[in-house]
């Protein structure tokens, strides 16, 4: 089986558009490859500046990704901070990266063109970023579209260090860009932490209720036909409850059927498909020491992996 490997990075706690566009998606690789997940906390620092509001991300997402269903007797969960190989790794690919390259990095090209000083951590990103990929000798990287350049780095990196000291030092892994939805938030925009339009996933019932009843919609009387196509509603019925999906559309678009009885349907469907992994994620949530040791014994079985290609590494570049 291929090695796959997914890096969340724990900035806030994660909304509905986390569950359908990363961690249904990610989760359904398990099938098919053998697979490790870690929770890029040292990536974070790059942004959050609240040592106890990362503390809390970092179970939040751990607890999150447990509860929607990865089961880490099949998986390895980690934190990345727990296998600190990974800088030394960083370090050796950072002298084999040129400067203009990291230069011409989208995240930190944004922050510039925003008329901000960068951080280093946010210029040497994608070379840790590297690190955590070649370390465990991953195949693949299931990514959006928006991480492609971080990998085409990682390649580039992996090749020049087995073309400089020898074939087979580092695995050279492939981009598995997937079709992820783009999941729309209650205003119709992207869902996203930032814009106040996130549908929570693991609030009671009566605040999920709430907030699916405020998604905006357009203002046809009852009796109107309705656009299903591009309604925020519809769109998010389909990715909850794509077998309903088309009797939804129908009612819609004959009239008779207003927005509020479709919000009702969506609610109920998203309640249907949440509200189990809810009870398990106040559980695992509640009990921290319990959650960390999972983490730490993940981080165990990583750190067997990282200290394996470190040891490569080194032989191969002359330190050991
Ligand atoms: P970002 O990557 O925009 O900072 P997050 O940290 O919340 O946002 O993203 C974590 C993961 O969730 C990423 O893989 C991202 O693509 C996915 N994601 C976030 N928001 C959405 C959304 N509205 N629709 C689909 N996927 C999303
Ligand atoms: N950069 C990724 C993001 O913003 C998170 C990440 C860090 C990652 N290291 C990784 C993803 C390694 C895949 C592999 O979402």
């Amino acid at each position: 089986m291929k090695t796959s490997l997914t890096g969340i990075k724990p900035t806030h706690l994660p909304h509905l558009g986390n569950y359908l566009g990363a961690i249904r998606p990610a989760l359904s690789l398990v099938d098919h490859y053998r697979t490790l997940y870690f929770i890029a906390d040292y990536h974070a620092l790059t942004t959050v500046r609240d040592a106890e509001a990362l503390r809390g991300y970092i179970r939040d997402v751990a607890a999150t990704w447990l509860a929607c269903g990865l089961d880490p007797e099949r998986t390895l969960l980690y934190r990345q901070s727990d296998v600190p190989e990974v800088f030394e790794l960083a370090w050796v690919l950072s002298c084999l990266i040129a400067t203009g390259q990291l230069e011409r990095g989208h995240a930190f090209k944004d922050v510039v063109a925003r008329g901000e000083s960068p951080n280093a951590g946010i210029f040497n990103y994608p070379v840790l970023m590297a690190a955590d990929i070649l370390l465990y000798d991953t195949d693949v990287v299931p990514i959006g579209k928006d991480q492609k350049q971080h990998l085409e780095l990682t390649r580039d990196v992996a090749t020049r260090l087995n073309h400089s000291y020898g074939d087979g030092t580092l695995v050279v892994p492939e981009a598995l860009i997937g079709e992820a939805p783009l999941v729309p938030g209650t205003d119709g925009e992207k869902m996203s932490k930032s814009k106040g339009n996130g549908i929570p996933l693991f609030e009671p019932s009566k605040k999920l209720r709430k907030v699916i009843m405020g998604i905006k919609t357009s203002s046809e009387s009852l009796e109107d036909p309705k656009p299903a196509e591009g309604s925020t509603v519809y769109q998010l019925y389909a990715l909850i409850a794509p077998g309903e999906a088309p009797e939804m559309k129908r009612k819609l678009e004959a009239g008779g059927y207003g927005w509020g009885h479709a919000k009702e349907a969506l609610f109920e469907a998203v309640d249907a498909e949440i509200g189990p992994k809810r009870e398990a994620y106040l559980a695992i949530r509640a009990d921290e020491a319990q959650l960390d040791a999972l983490l730490h014994s993940g981080a165990d079985k990583a750190r067997e992996i990282a200290h394996a290609t470190i040891q490569r590494v080194r032989r191969a570049v002359g330190i050991d």
